[in-house]
């Protein structure tokens, strides 16, 4: 199997994705395009290059965040009057049940992880938030840097972190 990472696109097949999530599940075979054609996100999948079946996906929307949500530590440097600090969401990241455990999560990670980093260089970007769907997916996003915001249930890694990656 040769797996690739590409924009969304109808030439993708993505009846019988399962990564064993049914809310992620419903998203890429009913909501990802829709919320494309909206501007609300754009959607990246890793397809088999052969059979254009989707095996993994993750998705990136411009977002906002409190500053009052960020670690004083953070904060303290930013100008008072900046009530909410640029960022960017990946909302989701999934990856088919027979794929599981060989890397490819990491893989998809680190892909969104360096375009938001290009992102960064044309838009000012704070951090990378991500908003894990059960405890396990905190414990995934700890490995790699990524910090609880508290009472919010989301988590962050600074751009400036990962462009030291
Ligand atoms: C979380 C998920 C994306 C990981 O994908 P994967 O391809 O199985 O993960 P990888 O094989 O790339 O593993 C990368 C590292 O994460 C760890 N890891 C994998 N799944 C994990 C999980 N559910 N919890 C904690 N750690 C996990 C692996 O042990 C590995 O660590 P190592 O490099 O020290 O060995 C995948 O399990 C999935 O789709 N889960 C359901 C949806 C979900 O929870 N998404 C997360 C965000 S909403």
């Amino acid at each position: 199997m040769s797996l690739i990472i590409e924009k969304l696109s109808k030439d993708h097949k993505k009846s019988g994705f399962d990564c064993e999530n049914t809310v992620l599940n419903n998203y890429i075979q009913k909501q990802a395009k829709q919320d494309r054609n909206r501007d609300l996100s754009v959607c990246y999948v890793l397809v088999d290059s052969e059979n254009k079946k989707i095996v993994g996906y993750y998705t990136l929307s411009g977002n906002s965040v409190n500053t009052q949500d960020f670690p004083l530590e953070l904060v303290k440097r930013m100008p008072p009057s900046y009530q909410n600090l640029p960022t960017i969401l990946l909302g989701r990241l999934a990856v088919d049940k027979e794929i599981k455990g060989k890397g490819y999560g990491a893989i998809l990670l680190m892909d969104a992880l360096k375009k938001c980093v290009d992102i960064s260089r044309s838009l000012g970007v704070l951090a990378v938030i991500v908003d894990p769907i059960d405890s396990n997916a905190v414990t995934f996003y700890e490995q790699y840097g990524f910090i609880l915001l508290p009472g919010t249930g989301k988590m962050f890694i600074p751009i400036k972190t990962i462009e030291n990656f």
